[in-house]
């Protein structure tokens, strides 16, 4: 049986990728900071769950002894420099010695739409630039020669919708309550994927056919949908397919740039997770589609499902009023 570490495996891309990774017979590990608070570990009963700081490098070479594959998918959308260099690059590097000392032999790391290997600190977030200094930090290790590094797949995905998702249930809870929803970035593009196609990719990767030369070469993959929407589409197709106020949701009020950052600076002020950061705004400046230049989901035979009928399904069961 095959043999497949999930870091970020208890998040809600990691919960899918778990769940159709034991579906094809895969043994999962996934480590995570605290067994306590371990996001949707709960619902994915078959891994095994290993408390484990993943930033401790050799504890992380030991946990990796015998792995075939690794899927990261740690990641965090809000935080200060340090925590961006921490978690998206310093983590990587780690990572790729940890994965080359453990003779792990494949490895697929889900970065964002927007990350530039080539010249990460052309992006213009924080965010961005520090998943594009990652990305580059694997596709180094990957094709050492001595000692040999692994096959590596990076995947790209625009936002990602499932019945678990942060974005179409936040748009449309917010809508339950707001008076109106004042919206920064509304003219922001965006091709979301299914969370279902993304996972389907991370498998499919791992199982990556081509003739063994090309097989090593590392793989960079942008993962979005069919259908391209701005921000203030998303909201209003949010309140629409959850049902909020009979479907009408409420007024969108695009905010222009300056009060939009006032919004956000406010937002990362207040207790708890910020719904938006001027980080996060500062990612939008680049439209969240796929450039065209690099190959999408088609290339491993995947046909992305639309938006409008997935999200159908669950908005409309979990906000119904
Ligand atoms: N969701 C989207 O719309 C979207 C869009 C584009 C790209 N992506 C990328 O897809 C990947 C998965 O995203 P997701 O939405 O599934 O993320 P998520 O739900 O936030 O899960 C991330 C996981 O990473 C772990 N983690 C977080 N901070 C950490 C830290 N400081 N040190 C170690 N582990 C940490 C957490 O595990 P524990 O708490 O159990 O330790 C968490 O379960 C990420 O690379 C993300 O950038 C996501």
């Amino acid at each position: 049986m095959n043999k497949a570490f999930v870091m970020g495996g208890t998040g809600f891309v990691g919960e899918r990728v778990c769940a159709q990774l034991l579906a094809q017979g895969w043994q999962v590990t996934v480590p995570t900071r605290s067994r306590a608070s371990s996001g949707t570990a709960p619902r994915i009963g078959g891994v095994t769950l290993l408390e484990l700081d993943v930033h401790d490098e050799a504890a992380l070479r030991g946990a990796l002894m015998g792995q075939d594959a690794v899927v990261n998918l740690v990641a965090i959308l809000h935080g200060t420099q340090a925590q961006f260099q921490q978690v998206h690059v310093s983590l990587l590097e780690k990572l790729a010695r940890a994965a080359v000392a453990a003779g792990v032999k494949q490895l697929v790391h889900v970065s964002a739409i927007g990350a530039n290997a080539q010249q990460p600190l052309s992006a213009p977030s924080m965010y961005l630039r520090s998943k594009g200094q990652g990305e580059a930090v694997l596709l180094r290790a990957a094709t050492l020669t001595e000692p040999p590094g692994f096959e590596l797949t990076i995947l790209r995905p625009s936002v990602i919708f499932g019945a678990h998702d942060k974005f179409l249930n936040v748009f449309a809870s917010l809508q339950k309550t707001l008076p109106f929803m004042p919206l920064a970035g509304a003219d922001a593009r965006f091709q979301p994927v299914w969370v279902e196609d993304v996972a389907s990719a991370v498998l499919r990767c791992l199982a990556r056919s081509e003739p063994a030369a090309a097989a090593r070469a590392p793989l960079v993959l942008e993962a979005c949908g069919p259908d391209v929407f701005t921000l203030r589409e998303l909201v209003q197709l949010a309140a629409r397919l959850s049902g909020v106020r009979g479907g009408r949701g409420r007024a969108v009020f695009a905010l222009p740039k300056w009060l939009a950052r006032v919004q956000a600076t406010l937002m990362e002020l207040a207790p708890g997770e910020p719904v938006m950061t001027r980080d996060n705004l500062d990612s939008m400046k680049l439209d969240n589609v796929a450039s065209g230049a690099l190959p999408g989901l088609d290339y491993l035979g995947i046909k992305v499902a639309a938006l409008v009928p997935v999200a159908t399904a669950y908005l409309g069961a979990k906000h119904a009023v």
